[in-house]
């Protein structure tokens, strides 16, 4: 088990660059086992999410070769299961995607049941009803949905909630069904667009989507591709409020800065500098910042990925702000933690309430999940003296290298085994 410590008070400055989408390579990995071709992904970020992955489509039957940390090649001819393990699913909610995958391609996969997670009870109802339209049935028995079906028929779903997973996953299947299926109040996050656009450079027929209204026309197999996987929006707004937070001078390349708008667009209405280029964007902040309101909602809207480190930025900007969550019911668990360094900020139903304070102090506080921790380590940027953040497996569930890239930008950050009290002085005495 290791942990961050950090010696906050120090401006990020200088530039960093950011890896692959963590969820559209989710998306993308169980998209390639769809072909009896050869798939090479590139752009994959290096992260345990990732690995966990790759571990679930080897254990199924596809040969998994990476060719380095970032590029994978994938052949899924000899897959020779249907059944993906809870030992995935619990480690990562994404395996679900096999299940679309596998049904496109086999029309039979059975997945177990993911139960709920850190961030809230997340159902999967909508999945399951695309499925069923679709012409399998789906039944839950000993803690696996099972679906089947004879052949899968294009048709008409309406999601009751723009779903980004319910999304993909009735895409993948849609893919190798017979006709056209259209999804109506599909999911619009950049990453079901760049599942798509993967889909369709092996063949598949997707439009619309990056739109609330995607048509696939159903193809009778997909084949090999060679794909590079889109700039990770969340890790680059998650470096945007570290340079904020800090009142840095940070250049966040490799970068797509549409899929940033709502970040920029907040930022700036704090009072933070925001210069957009072709790939990149520069963050830049000096005086205190002020406050906001802000409210997570499907994209284009805030994203819920992004409303911890948000929170983090804002308790020390000045005068009261309020951020709610609209996603999910459990994401805002940081707030005792960001109030044991000292912020003023409270819950109240489904929002929190900051006070902005004039600094925060370092403390050790626990990571509740992978944003969340994201969040506390802005915080421990920010505060004064020493924060260590426990649990940091999260945060590297979804970033890869965090404290090698912050200390690239000057922080000081290291990343130490949890019980070696001699690594903690050696760090404190380095650096004082
Ligand atoms: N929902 C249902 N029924 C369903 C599916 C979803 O009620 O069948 C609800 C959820 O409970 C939630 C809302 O719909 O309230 C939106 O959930 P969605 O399905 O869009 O989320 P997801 O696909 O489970 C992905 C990301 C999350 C991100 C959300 C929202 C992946 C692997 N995960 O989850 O990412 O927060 O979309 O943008 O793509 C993260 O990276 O830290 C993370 C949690």
């Amino acid at each position: 088990m290791e942990q961050y410590i950090i010696k906050g008070g120090k401006a990020l400055h200088g530039e960093v660059s950011i890896g692959g989408a963590k969820n559209a390579a989710l998306g993308i990995l169980s998209a390639a086992i769809m072909t009896d071709e050869t798939v090479t992904v590139e752009n994959l970020p290096d992260i345990s999410d990732i690995k966990v992955m790759l571990q679930a489509i080897e254990e199924i039957g596809a040969k998994v070769d990476r060719i380095n940390e970032h590029s994978v090649r994938i052949n899924g001819s000899k897959i020779d299961s249907m059944s993906i393990d809870y030992e995935f699913i619990r480690k990562i909610r994404a395996s679900y995607y096999l299940l679309g995958a596998l049904l496109g391609k086999y029309k039979k996969a059975q997945v177990a049941l993911p139960g709920g997670c850190n961030i809230g009870s997340r159902p999967i109802d909508q999945h399951i009803k695309g499925f069923e339209a679709l012409g399998a049935s789906v039944k839950i028995e000993h803690g696996m949905i099972q679906a089947e079906a004879k052949e899968l028929k294009g048709t008409h779903i309406y999601l009751d909630i723009a779903s980004v997973g319910a999304t993909i996953n009735i895409m993948m299947a849609a893919c190798l069904a017979d006709g056209v299926t259209i999804i109506e109040n599909s999911a619009k996050e950049p990453h079901v667009v760049d599942v798509a656009n993967f889909l369709n450079s092996m063949g598949a027929s997707i439009k619309g989507a990056g739109t609330d209204v995607i048509r696939i026309k159903g193809v009778k197999s997909l084949s090999g591709s060679e794909y590079a996987i889109i700039p990770d929006q969340i890790e680059a707004g998650t470096f945007m409020f570290a340079a904020a937070a800090t009142k840095g001078d940070v250049l966040i390349k490799n970068v797509i800065p549409k899929h940033l708008e709502a970040i920029t667009a907040k930022l700036i209405e704090i009072g933070v500098s925001v210069e957009e280029y072709d790939d990149a964007v520069r963050v830049t902040a000096s005086d205190r910042l002020g406050h906001t309101n802000i409210k997570t909602l499907p994209y284009p809207g805030f994203p819920t990925d992004m409303q911890p480190q948000m929170a983090a930025t804002l308790v020390t900007s000045e005068g009261t702000s309020i951020v709610t969550e609209t996603m999910f019911e459990n994401r805002l668990k940081y707030v005792d933690e960001l109030a044991r360094m000292g912020a003023s900020i409270k819950v109240e139903g489904n929002s929190a309430i900051i006070v902005g304070v004039s600094g925060l102090t370092g403390a050790i506080v626990s990571a509740p999940d992978l944003r969340a921790g994201a969040a506390l380590v802005i915080a421990g940027l920010v505060a004064e003296g020493f924060t260590i953040v426990e649990q940091v497996e999260f945060i590297e569930r979804g970033y890869e290298h965090f404290e090698r890239k912050m200390q690239g930008l000057g922080a000081t950050m290291a990343k130490i085994d949890i019980e070696d009290e001699k690594a903690v002085q050696k760090f404190k005495l380095k650096v004082s």
